[in-house]
């Protein structure tokens, strides 16, 4: 399969710019890239500008490509006008998996039959995206490419393809993530909600659970891990901090010393209802964190702190090597 010299790309497509794909365009605009919108919102161009004026300053701050240009963007009305000239397409459109099967058999249709087409979905497989397309070509160059929020910041990009999607491109997909400066785990099989979506899925299993059985507050919960937990996950990990846990006996202790009293705590719990009650008292739990910050506060909060994070860890990793290995990007 012919796929398209990626030290050639100037200019990419986004398909759908809302939070993900505007925070794709405005990364891939830091990259020094030209980006193509598509997205049938009438508001998207103002929704994109406000999300770009907001990233900048974070992403100015990480250092950006020679050349880059905040107003390198185009939107277009028409889906195969958008994708004219580009090396590469990103499709972050509403997670619907009906929705999701169209668009990427249009996108496929329209686009260079050399172009990679990534898609952001934080669930659904290639295999079942990729329904929808007859032509097995055309298939071949679709791969799940998922980001996590804002993705103009957060390094991790999970690369899988579907039963059609050839090893080739998820190479190439994985080789253009990198490439443009993001941390890239390469899946060889489809697992329902990848890798981390997964993971971060149970904790907020247990959490709703928690504030359900009025255990813990919502607050309590955000608490116990930005002041807990989550800050020796940005070296190691759930893995490694447990090896640590075990003391000089390392896993093998932990897992033989706690492994039989924590089947409970693994298998007490199945998906909480979503009751109403559950709901509202989840969002106002959240109102009551949030108090009167705006929006746009706290993501330069939020922005604000994964930079530092990463800063700090740039530098805590010259000099003790041995995190979770190619986790950072610096
Ligand atoms: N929000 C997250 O934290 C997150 C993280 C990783 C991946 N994702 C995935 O990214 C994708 C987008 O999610 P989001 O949170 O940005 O949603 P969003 O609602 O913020 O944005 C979706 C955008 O798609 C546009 N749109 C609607 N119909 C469309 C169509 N037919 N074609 C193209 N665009 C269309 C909407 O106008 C909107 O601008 C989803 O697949 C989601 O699972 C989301």
């Amino acid at each position: 399969m012919q796929l398209r010299d990626m030290t050639t790309i100037d200019t990419v497509a986004c398909v759908g710019a809302g939070t993900i794909g505007g925070g794709w365009a405005a990364y891939f605009l830091a990259r020094g890239l030209t980006v193509r919108v598509w997205d049938p919102s009438p508001d998207a161009p103002e929704k994109l500008r406000r999300l770009i004026d907001n990233a900048w300053p974070a992403l100015t701050e990480l250092g950006l490509a020679d050349g880059a240009d905040r107003d390198a963007w185009s939107v277009h009305t028409d889906l195969a006008e958008a994708l004219e000239g580009v090396g590469f397409v990103q499709e972050s459109a509403p997670e619907n998996l009906g929705l999701k099967q169209q668009l990427l058999a249009d996108i496929a249709q329209a686009a260079p039959a050399d172009v990679v087409i990534g898609s952001s979905t934080s669930g659904y497989g290639m295999t079942e995206m990729a329904e929808k397309l007859t032509d097995d070509q055309q298939a071949a160059r679709l791969v799940v490419g998922h980001p996590f929020n804002p993705p103009y910041l957060i390094p991790l990009v999970e690369v899988v393809g579907g039963e059609r999607t050839s090893e080739e491109v998820v190479d190439w997909a994985a080789e253009w993530y990198d490439a443009i400066g993001k941390s890239v785990i390469r899946m060889n099989r489809e697992v329902p909600g990848f890798i981390a979506n997964r993971l971060q899925e149970a904790l907020w299993r247990e959490a709703l659970h928690m504030v359900e059985n009025g255990e813990a507050t919502v607050e309590q919960i955000d608490r116990s891990i930005t002041d807990g937990p989550g800050l020796r996950w940005p070296l190691q990990g759930p893995m490694l901090t447990f090896h640590l846990a075990g003391g000089e006996g390392g896993m093998a202790h932990m897992l033989d010393h706690f492994g039989p009293s924590l089947l409970s705590p693994w298998t007490r719990l199945d998906a909480p209802e979503l009751t109403p009650e559950l709901r509202d008292a989840v969002v106002a739990g959240c109102d009551y964190e949030v108090g009167d910050r705006r929006f746009d506060e706290l993501v330069r909060a939020r922005d604000a702190s994964v930079i530092a994070v990463r800063k700090a860890m740039a530098e805590i990793r010259k000099t003790y090597p041995g995190g979770a290995e190619g986790a950072t990007t610096e």
